[in-house]
């Protein structure tokens, strides 16, 4: 990807981070998910006092994504005030499995980004692939 589409990318994730609801963590997450039609969908942390129905930034984007028929996707980015880098979590990179998401981009809360694989942050992932294969 091009140093200004991922910018681009990263600039939408830190405008969703602004629209996260973490009055628990005071963590604030937003994410950008690149469609392959070139639209973006954003997303943010949503907490719950019941603290495991939380849903993070990244999953809030891919499930609005699929939620309105996308299921193609380029690459997602992930940015939070923490100054290192947003690494998605577990579950997160799990969901990105499912929809072969193939790129991740983490930024610091400078705005500098790094680029990964998929398959660098989940090897050896469980795929659909294993629970489908009577299909
Ligand atoms: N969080 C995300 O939104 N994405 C991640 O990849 C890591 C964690 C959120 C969940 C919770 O609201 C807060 O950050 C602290 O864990």
């Amino acid at each position: 990807m091009t140093d200004s589409k991922v910018r681009h990318l990263v600039e939408e994730a830190f405008k969703a981070k602004e629209r996260a609801y973490a009055p628990y963590s005071n963590f604030r997450v937003g994410a950008a998910l690149l469609v392959e039609d070139g639209s973006v969908y954003t997303g943010c942390n949503v907490e719950n006092a019941s603290y495991g129905a939380t849903c993070c930034a990244e999953r809030v984007a891919i499930f609005s994504a699929v939620a309105d028929g996308k299921r193609s996707f380029k690459a997602i980015a992930v940015v939070s005030d923490y100054e290192g880098f947003t690494f998605p979590c577990g579950i997160c990179r799990q969901v990105m499995l499912e929809f072969d998401i193939p790129t991740v981009i983490v930024a610091d809360s400078s705005g500098a980004y790094r680029e990964y694989a998929l398959k660098d942050l989940l090897p050896n992932g469980f795929k659909k692939s294993a629970v489908r294969e009577g299909e």
